[in-house]
């Protein structure tokens, strides 16, 4: 795992979004001292301070990241979302943190913003549809806001769900799944750090068809467990319902970890296509966890994760 991850330099303290790619690139052998040098003023509207967890590899651009997307509230076209996203308000905004918390309440995004740390995390994500990504995040831990919360010790498990609003989600009045959208995390997975709600892409505030304003990102699991738009996380006792282990038990687990060796049972998941690498491009290998093994590996020991998948 040693040298995946970079810990020295958040792209936006050097450089503007349009020139991050060649600049970083040039860079890449130049070490953190010499980078101090070159620095302006930070151009960071969200200030996300870089993280040990990004990975070095090469980010999508912020057209592939926002213009490729699933978000079935808004269609189930690649590009539904980014057509018709934008008629989701998302100021205010509220989210219901309920069940098994010592301070249960509606928090207005404005406030959780006020109480948490943001880092850039720059992660690897693959989608159960065997295409992957590489996106730069802005966010904060979950665990700061389940903490604040204050879970309970009876909480084994983590609910989500996403806003339903018929009038601005031209998707909701299509029978594509039960809505609301749905998802759950077992609570030692809530509250790993690598486990952050995403508040920004590019350092800029997270675009609608993204999830604004404010999504979970799983980065070991399929992409389907990283809830848009969440309104609601409830601590509970027991493992929750989720929308596509509801809608197709056999073919999407609880669990849902990015695993090479468990195929979806109508194709293959040993490798996967990187949105934007053209029409020739070859798979990539997939890597077991996303290639985040070392971070969570140990949260399944003991598991069969053909069983559990
Ligand atoms: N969240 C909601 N509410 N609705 C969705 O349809 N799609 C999921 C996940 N979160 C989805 C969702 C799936 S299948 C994937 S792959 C990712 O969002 C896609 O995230 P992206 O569009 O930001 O790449």
């Amino acid at each position: 795992m040693a040298g995946r991850f970079k810990s020295d330099l958040n792209w936006s303290d050097v450089t503007p979004k349009s020139a991050f790619l060649n600049r970083r690139q040039l860079m890449a052998g130049a070490g953190a001292v010499a980078l101090g040098s070159i620095g302006g003023p930070a151009l960071a509207k969200l200030d996300a301070a870089p993280s040990k967890f990004s990975t070095d590899a090469e980010p999508n651009s912020l057209e592939e990241i926002t213009t490729y997307n699933n978000y079935y509230e808004f269609g189930t076209g690649k590009e539904d979302p980014a057509r018709y996203a934008d008629a989701l308000t998302t100021d205010p905004w509220t989210v219901k943190i309920d069940g098994l918390v010592d301070k249960p309440g509606d928090y207005a995004f404005d406030d959780i913003m006020k109480n948490v740390t943001l880092e850039e995390r720059i992660y690897r994500f693959r989608c159960v549809e065997a295409w992957s990504m590489v996106i730069p995040w802005a966010g904060f831990e979950l665990a700061d806001l389940l903490t604040r919360a204050g879970v309970q010790p009876g909480a084994k498990y983590i609910a989500f769900e996403t806003a339903v609003r018929p009038e601005e989600m031209p998707g909701i009045s299509r029978g594509y799944l039960e809505w609301p959208y749905r998802e759950g995390l077992r609570i030692d997975e809530a509250m790993h750090p690598l486990t952050i709600m995403a508040t920004g892409l590019y350092d800029e505030p997270i675009p609608n068809q993204n999830g604004a304003p404010l999504r979970l990102v799983v980065p070991w699991k399929y992409g389907f467990k990283s809830i848009k738009s969440v309104v609601r996380i409830s601590a509970m006792d027991r493992e929750p319902p989720t929308s596509w282990n509801m809608a197709n038990a056999r073919e999407y687990g609880f669990y849902s970890n990015v695993n090479p060796e468990v195929d979806h049972p109508r194709w293959s998941q040993a490798s996967e296509r990187k949105v934007g690498g053209g029409l020739f491009a070859k798979r990539q290998p997939t890597l077991m966890f996303n290639g985040y093994g070392d971070e969570v590996a140990s949260l399944y020991e003991g598991m069969d994760l053909s069983k559990n998948f």
